[in-house]
């Protein structure tokens, strides 16, 4: 979006905005706010006092803007910093559960890929998740990889944004447990360092309602995930972005870059870590079960052909984000790799990527140093750098 046209007109534009349509309000009020946000990049003393009696946030406000490799640069990722700065608060307060001893962290770990290694989740009940905890470590991956507007989330993909998958988990009485997120906010909104934060992220946009607010403010700061700092873009970049060419120049081991090879034969068709790569598929029958216990979309679709349909996950950090599949059924990527190799369903929904010629379930046949190639190739898709930056931690000071 080019904000420039507007900036110009600031003052014109701003009186002329009650004439508008809702949808372009948000368009040019988010303009306006960006030439605002310059001038107020930090705090007044008193306000930086109270908030650093709470957290540890820098004077300025962090920079969440994204450096994506190439082969993904035609999906910048914009967020507001003063928005994710709140998120990233929010995302870490307890209080947004209702017995005040959850937080979004509590399930998603940033030195686990926002995973929390556990095969379900123990949220505020005693009943567990009955997923598995999806990773967020690589989040704007999704923009690039279902397209923009498209980036649905949840295993079933039921959500359509972020906002509303955050209004879900609060509201789940398994996860977070909530009624009402108006009243939660606005309890949050008694604290002196939330009126100032809030203030920050949302001087322009008065008629938002605080839930509102909050579920915007956590979007941004989920949306400013992103672990592109990895080997395998590094070397996907220096090969001009062609996936099948040989990776040893690039810092590759023999091993890692049979494993390469190996993933676009048989798994890059669904798993698209990238432009680089091949056909987009967003969700597909992986051939896990006869019978699915967990019916996957077909649930929210009441589609037959849907039944044992997931979200093809990202894999990113797949070596941090163990157990896997929705319900976190394997402990290793060697597991994984023997599922694929010799252990795919004959399910009716099957996906024909995993079928063969007869369409009966592939067998991929691998050898031991075959299977163990695969696996030092996922590795290489691991960004703990990234997972470790100040900006995605926990400010709070316990
Ligand atoms: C009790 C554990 C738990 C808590 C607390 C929790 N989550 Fe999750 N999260 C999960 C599980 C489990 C899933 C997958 C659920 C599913 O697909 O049905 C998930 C999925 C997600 C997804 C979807 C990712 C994708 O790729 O589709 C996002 C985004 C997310 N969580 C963000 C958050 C945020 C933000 C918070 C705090 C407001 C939060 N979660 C709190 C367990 C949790
Ligand atoms: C037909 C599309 C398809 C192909 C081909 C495919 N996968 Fe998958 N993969 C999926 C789906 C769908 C899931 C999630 C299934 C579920 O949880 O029910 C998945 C899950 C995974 C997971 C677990 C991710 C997590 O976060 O838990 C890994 C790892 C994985 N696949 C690796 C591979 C590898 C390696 C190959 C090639 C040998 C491969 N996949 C081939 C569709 C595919």
């Amino acid at each position: 979006m080019d904000c420039t046209i507007f900036t110009n007109h600031h003052l014109f534009m701003k009186t002329k905005l009650f004439f508008l349509s809702a949808a372009v309000i948000g368009t040019l009020s988010s303009c306006l706010s960006d030439k605002v946000d310059s001038e107020l990049m930090s705090y007044s003393k008193e306000e930086l006092l109270e908030i650093q009696k709470h957290l540890n946030l820098p004077e300025g406000v962090d920079d969440y803007t994204l450096n994506l490799p190439k082969n993904l640069s035609s999906f910048p990722i914009q967020v507001n910093n003063k928005q994710a700065t709140l998120g990233r608060v929010l995302f870490y307060d307890k209080r947004l559960s209702s017995n005040k001893e959850v937080n979004c962290a509590t399930c998603h770990l940033p030195e686990k890929a926002f995973t929390d290694g556990e095969q379900f989740s123990q949220g505020v009940a005693e009943e567990r998740t009955s997923r598995n905890t999806l990773a967020l470590g690589s989040f704007p991956s999704f923009n690039a990889y279902y397209g923009f507007g498209g980036t649905r989330m949840f295993w079933d993909n039921r959500a359509s944004s972020v906002m509303e998958q955050s209004a879900e988990t609060m509201k789940n009485p398994v996860e977070m447990g909530n009624t009402d997120l108006g009243e939660v906010a606005d309890e949050l909104l008694q604290e002196r360092f939330y009126q100032i934060l809030f203030d920050k992220a949302f001087h322009n946009e008065g008629n938002m309602s605080n839930e509102d607010k909050m579920l915007t403010a956590l979007q941004a700061f989920v949306s400013s995930i992103g672990c592109y700092q990895t080997r395998y873009d590094y070397a996907l970049t220096k090969s001009d972005d062609k996936p099948e060419s040989d990776f040893t120049k690039y810092g590759f081991t023999k091993e890692e870059n049979l494993g390469k090879q190996l993933f676009n034969d048989n798994c890059a068709s669904c798993h698209n870590l990238g432009a680089g790569f091949a056909t987009t598929i967003v969700a597909a029958n992986n051939g896990l079960d006869l019978n699915y216990s967990d019916e996957g979309i077909s649930a929210i679709t009441n589609q037959s052909t849907d039944e044992g349909q997931f979200k093809v996950p990202m894999l990113r950090n797949i070596e941090l984000t163990g157990p896997y599949m929705h319900d976190g059924r394997f402990k290793t990527l060697e597991a994984v790799i023997e599922h694929y190799n010799s252990g795919v369903k004959s399910h009716p929904n099957l996906h024909p990527n995993l079928k063969n010629s007869v369409g009966n379930p592939k067998k991929l046949n691998l050898t031991e140093e075959e299977k163990q190639a695969m696996v030092a190739f996922l590795k290489t898709l691991t960004d703990k750098e990234s997972l470790a930056l100040g900006r995605y931690s926990d400010p709070f000071k316990h």
